[in-house]
C-alpha cells in the first residue's frame, strides 16, 4: 500500500502571510524522508495555495511519484504538459468549496475527459480519475482510458455509525468492480489518523492519498514524523 502526501495544506499557511515559509518543497523532501511513496499538489485555478513556483520546484526535486492534481482545464492541461509529473489526477473543482467536494462527473462529461485524458497521454503523462464509488463512474473511466481511479473517501470519513458501514462497504464494492475491469484503485480525501485502517484494510488498494491530516499532524510533531505514523497504520 503506497501513501501519496499532499502538501497543498503546507502552502495554505504559507498563503496565509503571502510569505516564503513553510515551503511545500521543504515539506515534501521531508515527507518523502518519513516514508512517503508519493507527493501529490493540486494547482487549483484560483491559487488559493499552491502556486505554479511550487509545482516545478516539486517536479526537479521530488524523486519519487510527483501527482499533480488539477482540473480538466485548458490551462492545466498546458502546465502538465510542460512540467510532466509522474501522473495527473483529475478533480473536479468549484471556486466556492472549501475543499474538493465530490468526485467526477465523468458519465456527464465523458466526451471532455476522454479528449482531456487522451492529450495528457500524447505527453506520456498517466491519468487517474477521481470518482465517486459508483459502478457507471468505474465503467466510464474504464471507457475513457484512464490508467487508473482515485476513490472519493469523503462519504465514509464524514459519516458514523452504521451510514460508516455503509459507505466502506461502498468504498469496498467500488474495489472490487474497478479489479474486475481491470483498473488500478486509490483511495482518498478526508483520511485520518483514526479512520484509516478499515481503508487501508480493503484488499486490492494500491494507494492512499491524504492530505490534511498529516500536515495538521505535522505541524505538531513534524513531518517526518507524521509521515511514519500513517505508514505504520497503513502497512499490511
Ligand atoms: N485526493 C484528492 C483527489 C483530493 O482532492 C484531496 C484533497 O486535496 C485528497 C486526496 C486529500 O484529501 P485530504 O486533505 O482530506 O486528506
Amino acid at each position: 500500500m503506497i501513501l501519496g502526501v499532499n502538501v497543498d495544506h503546507v502552502a495554505t499557511v504559507r498563503q496565509a502571510r503571502r510569505t516564503f515559509e513553510p515551503d511545500p518543497a521543504v515539506a515534501a523532501a521531508l515527507a518523502i524522508l518519513g516514508g512517503a511513496d508519493g507527493i501529490t499538489i493540486h494547482l487549483r485555478e484560483d491559487r488559493r495555495h499552491a502556486q505554479d513556483r511550487d509545482v516545478r520546484l516539486l517536479r526537479e526535486t521530488v524523486p519519487t511519484e510527483l501527482n499533480l492534481e488539477m482540473a480538466a482545464t485548458k490551462e492545466m492541461v498546458a502546465i502538465a504538459i510542460k512540467i510532466k509529473p509522474d501522473m495527473v489526477t483529475l478533480v473536479p473543482e468549484k471556486r466556492q468549496e472549501l475543499t474538493t467536494e465530490g468526485g467526477l462527473d465523468v458519465a456527464g462529461q465523458k466526451k471532455h475527459m476522454k479528449e482531456t485524458v487522451k492529450k495528457l497521454h500524447a505527453a506520456g503523462i498517466p491519468v487517474s480519475l477521481f470518482i465517486n464509488p459508483q459502478a457507471v463512474d468505474i465503467a466510464v473511466s474504464r471507457e475513457i482510458g484512464a490508467d487508473m481511479i482515485e476513490i472519493h473517501t469523503g462519504l465514509y470519513s464524514d459519516s458514523k455509525g452504521r451510514r460508516k458501514e455503509k459507505e466502506l462497504h461502498r468504498v469496498i464494492e467500488a474495489v472490487k468492480t474497478a479489479a474486475k475491469l481491470d483498473l488500478t484503485a486509490n483511495a482518498g480525501h478526508g483520511l485520518n489518523y483514526y479512520n484509516v485502517k478499515p481503508i487501508a484494510a480493503i484488499e486490492g488498494i494500491r494507494g492512499l492519498y491524504i492530505g490534511h491530516s498529516i500536515v495538521s499532524r505535522a505541524v505538531l510533531v513534524g513531518m517526518e514524523r507524521a509521515v511514519r505514523e500513517m505508514k505504520e497504520l497503513i502497512k499490511g
